[in-house]
């Protein structure tokens, strides 16, 4: 038997999602690789013809070889596709700390989809509550040592934000512009992995989804005291707001 499946299938944990419609903001990045466009890393449909993304999902890509796709929590079929008309990356972006790691994403359609809503200065006492429970969806490794690159069925996972003391991170590695989220359920640490950054960590308030994190990074995946980093979207949400121009604190 294969003993390397069994372990990877419980490290990160999580559920697969059945509902096809239960997270429509959810969306993914591909890149063409050869003669085939694949699949890269999350992305989150926030409003008009924009997404948003981490950073360091674009780095080094050309966006004329990059496709936004969604619709679907199966990569085998996701009806809508978009090309990308204009990427932002943030302007203090650093790639070797990962500092301000967020992006937009304009495409060259409409979307028909239900954005998510970003956060504003209103629901900033609401978002990062230590303890408080968010979600992290995405099509990543369900191990830090799996062969395969990604899943093809979209994954969540339940997760709570933790405080840096309760982490074995070097304190000057995380900003006030990140949290850290991760959970222990059923004895087993369930974190996000490679190939879900740039995707959503979702909290419930006042019975919305609004996105308080996207996935930027961790030391290995599903490691005790080293929970993921996200990025904290409300850092931003008026460099969000000035770029896509949302009117007020809606996305529209
Ligand atoms: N940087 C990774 C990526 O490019 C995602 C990292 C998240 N890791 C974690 N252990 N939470 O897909």
């Amino acid at each position: 038997m294969n003993k390397m499946i069994n372990i990877c299938k419980r490290i990160v944990g999580g559920d697969f999602v059945n509902e096809s419609n239960k997270y429509p903001f959810m969306a993914t990045i591909w890149y063409l690789d050869g003669e085939e466009f694949k699949f890269k890393s999350g992305a989150i449909y926030i409003g008009k013809r924009y997404f948003l993304t981490a950073a360091h999902c674009l780095k080094n890509r050309e966006i004329i070889r990059m496709l936004v796709r969604m619709g679907d929590t199966s990569l085998r079929r996701l009806p809508m596709t978009f090309r990308v008309k204009k990427a932002f990356t943030h302007p203090n972006f650093n790639g070797k700390n990962l500092q301000n790691d967020i992006a937009i994403i304009e495409v060259d359609k409409d979307v028909k989809a239900e954005p998510i809503r970003i956060p504003c200065d209103h629901l900033k006492d609401n978002c990062y509550n230590l303890g408080h429970k968010v979600k992290v969806l995405g099509f990543g490794k369900d191990c830090a040592a799996s062969s395969q690159d990604h899943l093809l069925d979209l994954k969540e996972v339940d997760l709570r934000i933790v405080p840096i003391e309760e982490s074995k991170y070097h304190r000057s590695l995380i900003t006030n512009d990140m949290f850290l989220a991760g959970n222990t359920i059923n004895g087993k640490t369930v974190d996000a992995c490679t190939g879900d950054s740039g995707g959503p960590c979702i909290k419930m308030i006042r019975q919305n989804w609004v996105l308080v994190g996207v996935v930027s990074w961790g030391s290995g995946c599903g490691n005790k005291n080293l929970p993921g980093v996200y990025t904290k979207v409300l850092s931003y949400h008026n460099w969000i707001r000035n770029i896509c121009k949302f009117g007020g604190c809606g996305n529209h």
